[in-house]
């Protein structure tokens, strides 16, 4: 059985009360992932023991990686090559993919990072960003790295990929980093990608970051990090278009999954927008967000649908976050089917979020937020429902809410009241009521 599975089952039978509502199609069907990238099945079948890769947990494997993709990459097997890590732990430093490659780990098996920080490898920042999220200049290459490649998959029989954070957490605790801190996995200008079945463990940073990547497909993935581990955001998809996350359960320190397109002046320019994601059936907990947009989204962000998310012990259900200088569209936005529990904050949209790259942003560069649909949200112990807060001179428009009742902490006491500004739309069987904003104008939510 699916982690998660009696969250699942349990938020749609209440949702089901709420409003005519299931969690399969009108013919009966789950709705998965499939099709958007294909399951190749690779002949061609290599172990990380054939390169003397030791399962210790103590050996340093980097040669043995390394020369297994090389000879993935060199030898060019039709139909690409499975890549097999058996049982053990295999301590290595980061290493590089490369396409037509499957990375299968068995059960039982780790790959597990280094910590020797002192040499680990920096790259150039992303152009969308213009300097690494957390210091100025480039910054440590991710753990498992793909650059420009397609056709690849990580999965296997639930074996796990260990960042061990904590070298790295201490590094930000102590303001003693020198770069930006590495993501677990990073696939840069990647296509045809597939994660699925694997266990993500104590990442430095951000855990799975597609960037510039299309058709990305991550599903039956758990993904684990202390509540108090500095920014290790589950699954952040960063100028990507086509990619869907199902079936999955993330419990980190960060937001659980975040879309993503740029910062502020260098986003703009960079200009690639993150569209057409799909985030279903996904379990979680976090002290931030379930289902976040932003901060960074200036290269724009469109058609999202976030379905069947079960979120438990969180900071905020659903953020929409932006700001001042990062420009972009943020628009078509659906979330529906959302339990959660244990919440301090249900729903917040605002503009006011995240820092900037630098001086040199644009304080004219306004964020557009417009066309957002929240539903059939289901909430026990939240202690405020909801929180809206547009620009004056760029105030949120055509936000709906429908079927949404979020609880207060004691049922008999009343949770903080909405609060509103600079938006319009409308709302529909929300409790606590919404905003005057929403409900005093005739809108038509279509
Ligand atoms: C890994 O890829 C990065 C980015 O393409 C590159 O800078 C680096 O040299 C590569 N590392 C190795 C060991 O090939
Ligand atoms: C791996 O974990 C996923 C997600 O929890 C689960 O659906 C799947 O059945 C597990 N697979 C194996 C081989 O254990
Ligand atoms: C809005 O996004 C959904 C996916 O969430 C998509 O199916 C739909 O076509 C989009 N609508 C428009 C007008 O682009």
């Amino acid at each position: 059985m699916r982690i998660g599975c009696v969250w699942e089952t349990l938020a749609c039978l209440t949702a089901a009360i709420m409003v005519l509502n299931s969690c399969t199609t009108a013919a009966g069907e789950v709705t998965t992932c499939s099709g958007i990238v294909p399951m190749v099945y690779r002949n061609d079948k290599i172990s990380i023991t054939d390169f003397g890769g030791i399962g210790d947990g103590r050996t340093l494997n980097t040669k043995a990686f390394n020369e297994a993709i090389y000879r993935i990459k060199h030898l060019r097997r039709r139909g690409g090559t499975l890549l097999y890590i058996p049982p053990g732990v295999y301590l290595t430093q980061s290493f590089n993919l490369t396409s037509r490659m499957t990375l299968y780990l068995a059960k039982g098996a780790v790959i597990k990072a280094t910590q020797n920080t002192a040499n680990w490898p920096l790259i150039a920042p992303l152009a969308s960003y213009g300097r690494g999220r957390e210091r100025p200049g480039g910054r440590y290459i991710s753990f498992i790295h793909g650059e420009g490649l397609h056709d690849v998959i990580i999965t296997g029989e639930n074996g796990t990929i260990d960042g061990q954070g904590g070298v790295w957490w201490n590094m930000w605790r102590q303001r003693t980093l020198q770069f930006t801190r590495p993501n677990l996995i990073e696939f840069k200008d990647s296509r045809g990608i597939i994660i699925s079945n694997v266990i993500f463990k104590n990442s430095p940073f951000w855990n799975i970051h597609p960037v510039y990547c299309s058709n990305v497909v991550i599903r039956h993935v758990t993904i684990l990090a202390p509540p108090d581990s500095p920014n290790t955001d589950g699954i952040d998809p960063d100028s990507s278009s086509h990619v869907c996350i199902e079936d999955s359960y993330i419990s980190t320190g960060d937001d659980l999954v975040a879309v993503k397109s740029g910062w502020d002046q260098y986003g703009i320019k960079y200009a690639r927008p993150s569209n057409d994601i799909t985030i279903r059936r996904l379990t979680g907990s976090s002290p931030f967000a379930g289902i976040a947009i932003g901060s960074e989204t200036s290269g724009g962000v469109y058609n999202v649908l976030a379905e069947h998310i079960t979120l438990k012990n969180m900071g905020i259900g659903i953020h929409l976050k932006t700001n001042i200088g990062r420009g972009g569209i943020i628009r078509n936005i659906t979330v529906s089917d959302v339990y959660m529990v244990n919440v301090r904050k249900g729903i917040k949209i605002s503009a006011d979020v995240g820092d900037h790259p630098d001086k040199n942003y644009n304080p004219n560069a306004l964020p557009v937020l417009k066309h957002v649909r929240i539903k059939n949200v289901w909430g026990k112990k939240v202690q405020q429902a909801g929180l809206i807060h547009g620009l004056k001179n760029s105030p949120f428009t055509d936000i709906c809410l429908s079927n949404i009742n979020l609880q207060g902490p004691i049922i008999s006491t009343r949770n903080v009241p909405w609060k509103c500004s600079y938006v319009s739309g409308g709302a529909i069987h929300v409790n606590p009521s919404p905003c005057l904003e929403l409900i005093r104008t005739r809108y038509k939510c279509r």
